[in-house]
């Protein structure tokens, strides 16, 4: 009876339009790391299933942005944060927002491909068994579906226990896409994921990121306005700590508003 009743509610929703729901929402988000005020006064939504670039010249808060998403970027001490950050309709700033659950929902890619020293197959299941999973077919699902996701399936199925070092760049970039995938996350951030690859891997990432929006919303900080233009939905310009611009992707890139976004998408400066 109640979840009838529950499932009545959740129908009668005034959005006539399917209208995706935003997985973050920056409000009047400052940052400070001690005198150094970092980002000032963001606003903006993340839309779910999306891939939402970052842009911006060198310095300009993209890797702040994102590491505050899933506030590593407490890791330093000296920072403080005002405003609101809303991860699914939660402050994730407010103090008892548990910190460990935001960072298995979020996940996080780095620029250059960081796999731990271990097996393939060791590196897609540290999480998992982190999480407390032992069952071996499970793992061993985890670690199929994982690389699967991440397109590395075929190339490592048959050396699963060799060291991840082993791999190139372009591969071990893909394994840490899959290792993200192990603890199926909501969101994947990603800061500068194929800056360290070369054209062909990065092609790979790019195809396997937009295969991934299905089923992720993504974050992706990127030095590369070709690749902006080529995958995101919604790019974000920051400058100086200030986000300048946040549009659909093909609207800023044919018809930028500020005129500082569009100096810096044609090259003019950054
Ligand atoms: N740990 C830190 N301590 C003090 N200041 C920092 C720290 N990390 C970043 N900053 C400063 O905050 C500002 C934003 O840095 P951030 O790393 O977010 O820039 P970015 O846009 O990612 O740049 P890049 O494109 O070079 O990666 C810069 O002025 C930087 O010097
Ligand atoms: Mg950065």
């Amino acid at each position: 009876m109640i979840t009838t009743l529950v499932r009545e509610e959740q129908t009668v929703k005034p959005d006539i339009q399917v209208q995706k729901e935003e997985v973050f929402q920056a409000k009047s988000f400052n940052l400070w790391y001690g005198e150094k005020h970092a980002l000032k006064e963001i606003d903006f939504k993340i839309a779910e299933n999306e891939i939402t670039a970052i842009i911006g010249p060198s310095g300009c808060g993209k890797s702040t942005f994102i590491k505050s998403l899933n506030r590593m970027v407490e890791l330093v001490p000296s920072v403080k944060m005002t405003g609101e950050l809303l991860y699914r309709g939660k402050n994730i700033l407010d103090h008892k927002f548990g910190v460990e659950e935001l960072r298995t929902r979020v996940g996080m890619v780095f620029q250059k491909p960081n796999p731990f020293p271990k097996s393939i197959y060791e590196n897609v299941v540290y999480g998992p068994r982190i999480h407390g999973i032992r069952d071996k077919k499970i793992l061993n699902e985890i670690v199929e579906r994982s690389l699967q996701g991440a397109a590395l399936w075929d190339e490592v199925k048959d050396r699963l226990n060799e060291n991840a070092f082993g791999l190139s760049g372009g591969q071990q970039q893909r394994l840490c896409i899959a290792r993200c995938l192990a603890i199926e996350p909501d969101v994947i951030l990603m800061d500068e994921p194929t800056s360290a690859l070369d054209p062909i891997s990065t092609l790979k990432v790019e195809e396997l990121v937009q295969e991934l929006k299905e089923n992720f919303s993504i974050i992706i900080v990127t030095h590369n306005m070709q690749q902006a233009a080529r995958i995101s939905d919604k790019t974000a310009f920051f400058l100086n700590g200030e986000l300048i611009e946040f549009n659909k992707t093909s609207a800023m890139f044919s018809n930028p508003h500020d005129k500082r976004t569009e100096d810096y998408i044609t090259g003019r400066f950054g």
